[in-house]
């Protein structure tokens, strides 16, 4: 069964390795890891467990295929694109394409393809709009 390490990360500082099995979605494997994720609806409708792809670890060194810098001239990463970084249960329906092309992901119906790191918490939420059914 392919299973994938994934980096949780606070903005206090705080991280959490967990392993994500094929079957699990990466707010599953946290849960059966005892870390504490905000969640609701659990089917991809609400927004309140996204989180946000900082690092993907699958050999690439650019976030996007498109050839983009990793970081620009200020050392601010560029985003990546968690559409190509994660299968979903469901559609995530509620997150529109631009937010998935800057990372976001919805934890609680998502599925890792590769080692990555993912900033979690308040502040991720905070970035994107409401779920289109709130
Ligand atoms: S818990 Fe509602 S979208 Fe994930």
């Amino acid at each position: 069964m392919t299973r994938h390490d994934v980096t949780l990360e606070w903005p206090d500082g705080r991280t959490q390795e967990i392993e994500v099995d094929g079957k699990e979605t990466v707010l599953e494997a946290a849960q059966r890891a005892g870390a504490r994720l905000p969640y609701d609806c659990r089917k991809g409708t609400c927004i309140t467990c996204v989180g946000r792809l900082i690092e993907l670890e699958d050999g690439r060194d650019e976030p996007n295929d498109d050839g983009a810098a990793a970081s620009d001239a200020n050392g601010t990463e560029a985003p990546r694109d968690a559409a190509a970084a994660f299968t979903y249960r469901r559609s995530p329906a509620a997150l529109t394409d631009g937010e998935q092309a800057d990372g976001y992901v919805l934890l609680c119906i998502a599925h890792p393809q590769a080692d990555c790191r993912i900033e979690v918490g308040p502040r991720v939420r905070a970035g994107v709009g409401d779920s289109p059914w709130a």
